[in-house]
């Protein structure tokens, strides 16, 4: 499978941490490539509808590129911090991108992995987790694994045994994927 993670957070951090873990778990038969979101050059949709959902977008900076390597994945990882009980702008404004290729974006394999400050059974993590579903749904896609961890200082992560040993394991879910 051609697998792409879309990191949405702006720092070296936890959920950097959580990406670096999944991946190392990944088996050398799937294609990995992750793209910070915080590094595109991507303006918000203006709801132009130019696109008409599959010409792709009019702004002239990385949008085509970013929701060209969404359309050629066959599985999507978004990995986002919680920012104000949600995802981040940077990660937002890729999937609201997509709007202009939709009709190409149908049938894909999902995960979600989401770094909070809050303890995971705070409604936040229920909020996002309702999100992708709503999005999968829509899309058809197969949602085939939604993690969600608390941390909060850059390297609080990283001193979670368990969730690094988790979110290693991730990676053996693919192998009886296509
Ligand atoms: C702008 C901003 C908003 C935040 N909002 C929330 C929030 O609503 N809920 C929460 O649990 N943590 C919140 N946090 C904390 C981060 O989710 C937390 O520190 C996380 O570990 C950051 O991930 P990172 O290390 O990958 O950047 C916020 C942090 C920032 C900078």
């Amino acid at each position: 499978m051609k697998i792409l993670v879309l990191n949405g957070s702006p720092r070296k951090g936890n959920t950097l941490t959580a990406i670096n873990s999944f991946v190392k778990g990944v088996s050398c038969e799937h294609e990995v490539e992750v793209v910070d979101t915080y590094k595109l050059d991507v303006s918000p949709c203006t709801g132009c509808r130019a696109c008409q959902c599959y010409k792709g977008c009019v702004a002239k900076d990385d949008s085509n590129m970013i929701v060209d390597k969404i359309v050629d994945a066959d599985l999507l990882v978004f990995a986002t911090p919680v920012y104000w009980w949600g995802i981040t702008a940077q990660l937002k404004m890729v999937i609201d991108k997509c709007y202009c290729k939709g009709a190409y974006l149908k049938n894909k394999k999902a995960g979600i992995i989401v770094v909070g400050g809050a303890e995971t059974n705070d409604k936040q993590y229920e909020l996002i987790k309702g999100q992708f579903d709503c999005i999968s749904g829509y899309l058809s896609w197969d949602l085939l694994f939604y993690n969600a961890y608390s941390a909060t200082q850059t390297d609080d992560l990283a001193n979670n045994e368990s969730a690094i040993k988790e979110l290693e394991s991730l990676g053996s879910l693919l192998d009886s994927e296509k």
